[in-house]
């Protein structure tokens, strides 16, 4: 039997298939590519796909060849579009598993080629355009060369162009609407020379900008629950719901005299009898230490805050104002409790970042609770 951890990471998966749902329709029923890197954003990458396979999605999107491979092994069937690149020397496992390589670089093309030719096959490949984003990809001008120079190379088929948004959370953002008209326009020339799918649009963009929908669109964060932007600005993305929930419980209850230091360099002075809870969650669990003195969680549905620095397997929440507070209750740190929310929102805000992160912290380094229907 799996030893129990205190620290419990639960995803709801219905939420995952009404959030496909919805982003699916707001992309007026295009192919959508479900963003199940990072562990799904740290919700459990077989378990997610699980979740939007049974939404109706075919395909999907990793970063790295070593998330393809157990997609597949785990039964996942339809497209797997590799984004990032594989190793050289693992090229023939994106033949064996029946991967979407995304290129952008000719030798890479070559060598698929030459794998998939010696093997009487043909491999599709998507070519990384960057449009804007100063990141992974082909210059525009450089798409047509590359084109001209692969044209015809047995083995090896363009299926797709792609490119990446750098700020389409941003509605009406001037770098997004340059991007759709350079990418619009890249893609026009190349179809003289291929015919494939073009697609370059992510949450963001789903949201704000229907002009980049394209042939296809892809999702990560709105699939999880959360706006790309951050706070929910209104609009359909509020039909969205977060799918995961990160619950710990309380290990030891004590009242400290006024005056008391808590934690590490004694950040935190109480000013008057305060009762604490110690939890076992720390920096290890994903509960960063800029949590120290900010963040909050919930114990009997009500906010308690963290009192002094984030240890790696322990904080100090105040419950003085908390009555009834026992070893082993429950405690909330991402979700619900009683009427309380706290949202990744809440916490990217206390660790001035972004919901994304949090998310991979929180699911990506604590136990997950899996329910029978998705293992
Ligand atoms: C290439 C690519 N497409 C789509 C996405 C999905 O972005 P989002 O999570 O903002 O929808 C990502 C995520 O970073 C990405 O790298």
């Amino acid at each position: 039997m799996k030893e129990q951890s205190f620290n419990r990471v639960v995803i709801d998966p219905e939420a995952l298939r009404h959030n496909y749902s919805l982003m699916k329709r707001l992309a007026g029923g295009r192919p959508l590519m479900a963003m199940v890197k990072a562990d799904a954003y740290g919700h459990g990458m077989i378990v997610a796909a699980r979740a939007f396979a049974g939404a109706g999605c075919s395909t999907f999107g990793v970063a790295e060849l070593r998330e393809g491979v157990l997609l597949r092994q785990a039964g996942i069937e339809g497209e797997i579009y590799v984004t990032l690149g594989f190793p050289r020397e693992r090229a023939e496992a994106i033949l064996e598993h029946r991967l979407t390589p995304v290129v952008y670089d000719i030798d890479t093309v070559r060598l698929l080629a030459a794998l998939a030719s010696a093997a009487g096959r043909e491999v599709a490949v998507h070519l990384k355009v960057d449009t804007g984003m100063g990141r992974l990809g082909l210059l525009p001008e450089e798409v047509d060369p590359f084109l001209a120079a692969i044209n015809g190379l047995p083995g090896a088929r363009v299926a797709g162009l792609m490119s990446h948004f750098p700020e389409a959370d941003v509605a009406g953002s001037a770098s997004t609407l340059h991007a759709i008209a350079t990418f619009s326009e890249v893609c026009r020339q190349a179809k003289s020379r291929i015919s494939g799918v073009c697609h370059i649009a992510n949450s963001g963009a789903v949201l704000n900008f229907p002009a980049s929908h394209a042939d296809m669109v892809r999702s990560g964060i709105a699939l999880y629950g959360y706006h790309p932007a951050g706070r929910c600005p209104g609009g359909p993305a509020s039909e969205l719901r977060p799918a995961m929930a990160v619950r710990t419980e309380v290990v030891q209850v004590k009242t400290l005299p006024a005056g008391s230091g808590v934690s590490y360099g004694h950040t935190y002075r109480t000013d008057g009898p305060t009762r604490l809870a110690v939890l076992p969650m720390g920096y290890e669990d994903g509960f960063s230490r800029d949590f120290s003195n900010r963040a909050a969680v919930l114990v009997g549905g009500r906010r308690a805050p963290v009192r002094g620095r984030v240890c790696m397997n322990m904080c100090m929440v105040d419950v003085t104002a908390i009555d009834e507070v026992s070893v082993g209750d429950e405690v909330v740190i991402l979700g619900s409790q009683g009427g309380e929310t706290i949202s990744a929102e809440d916490l990217a805000e206390w660790m001035n970042t972004i919901s994304y992160e949090v998310l991979c912290l929180l699911g990506n380094n604590n136990q997950r609770d899996v329910s029978e229907e998705m293992r």
